[in-house]
């Protein structure tokens, strides 16, 4: 397994929700299949783990409860495969390519189909500042200058018209935004109210 240990208490802020409850968890990049390993233990007895990348020697770390998909994160056919043998997936943890316009391709293949209440994370974003990876500061078409627009549209219904209120809009609750990783959590924004409180 390869992370920074900073990750750690960021998993834990958005996944303990899910211990126990047998979720189906799809991690981009499997590399030695350490990290599926550990997410099989940390969501318990139940739980769902795939795995997809692109190196077909990572078929070898299938086994009881983790199942691995060979092909490419933008790859349109083999993220449609995945959720069609598995049309409810809870969380996304992207730790694939790293590159540019596939974290992007990615997330909008998936973002949308995944649970109402699920969750989305992007790690190693730090790549988002770097040339080979397709990065820079400020440059368009990072997965960081990407983020930044769907601050924007989480807000859109208070743009007064200027943006449109997007599916987005409609089914995100947060963006959290750490050093190296951003997290994306759905939940349905509903009508949105304000009621005045105190003596008239
Ligand atoms: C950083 S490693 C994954 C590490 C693993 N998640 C862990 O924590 O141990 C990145 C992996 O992404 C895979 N990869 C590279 N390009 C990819 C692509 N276009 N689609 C899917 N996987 C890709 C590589 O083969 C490599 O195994």
């Amino acid at each position: 397994m390869h992370k920074w240990i900073h990750y750690f208490d960021i998993y834990e802020r958005h996944f303990s929700r899910f211990c126990n409850s047998a979720p189906v968890i799809l991690e981009i990049g499997v590399f030695g299949g350490g990290s599926l390993a550990m997410w099989k233990e940390y969501f318990g007895a139940g739980a769902k783990v795939l795995g997809l990348d692109i190196n077909p020697e990572c078929k070898q770390h299938e086994g009881d409860g983790v199942e691995i998909f060979i092909g490419s994160q933008d790859d349109p056919a083999v993220i449609e495969d995945i959720l069609s043998r598995h049309p409810r997936i809870d969380i996304v943890l992207d730790d694939g390519s790293h590159m540019m316009r596939h974290m992007i391709a990615s997330f909008e293949l998936l973002y949308e189909r995944i649970h109402a209440r699920g969750v989305y994370m992007v790690e190693d974003t730090h790549t988002c500042y770097w040339d080979e990876y397709g990065g820079g500061l400020g440059r368009q078409g990072s997965f960081i200058e990407y983020a930044k627009g769907k601050i924007d549209e989480i807000n859109a219904v208070h743009a007064r018209g200027v943006l449109p209120i997007s599916s987005f809009t409609r089914i995100t609750d947060c963006i959290s935004i750490y050093d190296s990783i951003i997290v994306f959590e759905k939940r349905s924004q509903g009508s949105r109210q304000a009621p005045v409180t105190g003596p008239l």
